[in-house]
C-alpha cells in the first residue's frame, strides 16, 4: 500500500551481518485490499505508539487490485480505530521487496508459500506468518475475510493487532 507518511522515530535495526540497518517490514496477502492493509495499519499504530523507528508497507500476491484502495469494510473497521487507510493503494509484491525490507510477513500460508517461489536467491529478509509472533498461533492463517461478512473483519482487525504486538516486541528484541 502506498500513500500514508512512515512513522519517524530512532532505533537501528542491527542485521546479520551487524551493519546497523533501519527495519522495514512489508505485510503480504492476496489481494493486498483486506488483510495486509489492516496489519499495516495495525503495525503503524503499535510502532509510532513504542517509537520504533521502521518503514511499514503492505503489497498483494495477486494483480487484480492494484492501485485500488482498500475494501471499504476493511476501510471501516480501521475507522472505527481512528485511523484512515483511505489513501492506501494496492501494489503487488516483488523480488526487490526481498532485499529492501528486512522482514516480509506473510498473513496466510498460501501467501507464504507463493513468497517462497518468489523471493531471489540473493534476498536478505526473513519471511514468516504474521502469526508465528503471536503466543500459541504459530504457524497458523490470518484467514480471509473477503468474501464473507462485516463481522470477519473485526476478526481480521483483532488478529492484526495481536500480530503488530508481537511483531513490535520481536523488532525491538533485534534492536
Ligand atoms: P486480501 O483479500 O488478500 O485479504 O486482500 C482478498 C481480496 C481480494 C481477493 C481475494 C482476497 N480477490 O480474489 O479479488
Amino acid at each position: 500500500m502506498l500513500g500514508l507518511p512512515g512513522p519517524r522515530a530512532s532505533g537501528p535495526f542491527r542485521s546479520e551481518r551487524s551493519s546497523v540497518k533501519r527495519a522495514a517490514v512489508l505485510f503480504v496477502c492476496l489481494g493486498n485490499i483486506c488483510r495486509s492493509p489492516l496489519a499495516e495499519a495495525a503495525f503503524r499504530q503499535e510502532a509510532e505508539r513504542r517509537g520504533l523507528d521502521v518503514e511499514i508497507d503492505s503489497a498483494g500476491t495477486g494483480t487484480w487490485h492494484v492501485g485500488h484502495p482498500p475494501d471499504r469494510r476493511a476501510q471501516a473497521v480501521a475507522l472505527r480505530q481512528g485511523i484512515d487507510i483511505s489513501g492506501y493503494r494496492g501494489r503487488r509484491v516483488t523480488p526487490e521487496d526481498f532485499r529492501r525490507f528486512t522482514h516480509v510477513v506473510a498473513l496466510d500460508r498460501d501467501n507464504l508459500a507463493d513468497l517462497k517461489r518468489i523471493r531471489p536467491s540473493d534476498g536478505t529478509a526473513e519471511l514468516l506468518l504474521l502469526l508465528d509472533v503471536v503466543e500459541g498461533r504459530q504457524g497458523k492463517s490470518v484467514a480471509d475475510p473477503y468474501l464473507g461478512d462485516e463481522a470477519g473483519f473485526d476478526v481480521t482487525w483483532a488478529d492484526a493487532v495481536a500480530g503488530a504486538k508481537g511483531l513490535a516486541d520481536r523488532i525491538a528484541r533485534e534492536d
